[in-house]
C-alpha cells in the first residue's frame, strides 16, 4: 500500500511535471541521435484487414460550421446523448480534428491537425463503436495516413464491457461512440528518451481538446475520462500495456 502522503514519493511524482530532467538526459545517446531510424507513423496492421473509407476532408460539406467563439463558449463536458446515430461523415470529421493528418514530411514525421512535442503524435485511437450510421458495432482503430477506420473486433455485450472498463462511468455505454486514446511510448521516447512521457500526456490534452470543440460543431457532446481500469481497458483493446497502454478516454454522442 503506497503512503500517498509520503513526502518523498510526492517529490518524485512532481518531478514528472517539470522540465528539470531535460539537464540530466544525454541527448547525444537517444536513439534519434544514435541514427536509430523513426518508428512509424501508426502501429502497422496487416494489409488484408477490413478497412472502411472515411469521408475526405472536401466532402465535409454542411459540418463543423460554427464560430470558434460559440464553440469555444459553448464547450462543457456532456454525459448524456440522445438516441440518434453519429453519422460517418461526422465521426470522420471529429478523426480528422483529433488525428488528421495534414502533410507527411518524411517516413517518420507528419504534421497533424494537433501539436505534438517534437512532431512525434505518440497516440493511437481506438473507437469503441455502438450507434455510428453504417459501421457495425466493434473496436475499430484510425489510420491517420490513409484517413480509413481499421476493424480490429468484435465482442458481445460491447456496451456493458466498456462500462466496467472505465470502472463503471456510464455514459460510454450510451454513447455512439467511445475515442480510446493509447500511446506508443517508444515512439516519443526514440527522440526524448525519458523526457518522453511528460509530453505524451501533454499531447493528448490537446487532442481531447479538439474533440470537445469539433463535438460542439455538430451538436454533439462529448466527456473526457481518465478514471479507468488500466488493465481492464488494454484488456478489452487486446493491446500489451507496456510498450503500448490506454492513456485517455472520451465518450461521444449527439445531444
Ligand atoms: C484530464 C481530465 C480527466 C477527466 N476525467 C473524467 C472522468 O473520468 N469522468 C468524468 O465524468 N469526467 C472527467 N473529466 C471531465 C471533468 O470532470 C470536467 O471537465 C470538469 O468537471 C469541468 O466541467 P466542464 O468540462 O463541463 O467545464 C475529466 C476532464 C479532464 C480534463
Amino acid at each position: 500500500m503506497i503512503d500517498t502522503m509520503d513526502k518523498e514519493l510526492t517529490k518524485k511524482y512532481r518531478l514528472f511535471l517539470k522540465d528539470s530532467l531535460r539537464k540530466v538526459i544525454d541527448f547525444s545517446q537517444t536513439a534519434q541521435s544514435r541514427g536509430v531510424a523513426p518508428p512509424p507513423l501508426e502501429k502497422p496492421y496487416a494489409k488484408e484487414s477490413k478497412r472502411i473509407d472515411l469521408p475526405q476532408y472536401d466532402q465535409f460539406k454542411d459540418i463543423g460550421k460554427i464560430d470558434l467563439k460559440t464553440a469555444i463558449g459553448n464547450r462543457e463536458s456532456r454525459r448524456s446523448y440522445s438516441n440518434q446515430p453519429l453519422s460517418r461523415e461526422e465521426l470522420s470529421f471529429l478523426l480528422w480534428a483529433t488525428q488528421g493528418i495534414k502533410q507527411k514530411l518524411d517516413p517518420g514525421h507528419a504534421l497533424r491537425t494537433v501539436p505534438s512535442a517534437g512532431c512525434r503524435h505518440a497516440l493511437e485511437t481506438y473507437l469503441c463503436v455502438l450507434n455510428v450510421q453504417g459501421i457495425d458495432q466493434g473496436i475499430y482503430r484510425y489510420l491517420p495516413l490513409e484517413h480509413q477506420l481499421l476493424f480490429e473486433f468484435t465482442e458481445e455485450n460491447l456496451n456493458r464491457k466498456i462500462v466496467q472498463a472505465v470502472l463503471g462511468q456510464h455514459y460510454p455505454g450510451e454513447a455512439a461512440v467511445t475515442f480510446i486514446w493509447t500511446t506508443i511510448p517508444y515512439r516519443m521516447e526514440w527522440r526524448y528518451d525519458i523526457a518522453a512521457h511528460k509530453v505524451i500526456a501533454i499531447d493528448a490534452g490537446h487532442v481531447c481538446q479538439n474533440l470537445y470543440l469539433a463535438c460542439e460543431a455538430i451538436a454533439a457532446g462529448t466527456c473526457a475520462m481518465a478514471a479507468y481500469d488500466q488493465e481492464g481497458i488494454d484488456k478489452l483493446l487486446r493491446i500489451d500495456g507496456q510498450d503500448e497502454f490506454t492513456l485517455y478516454l472520451a465518450s461521444v454522442g449527439k445531444k
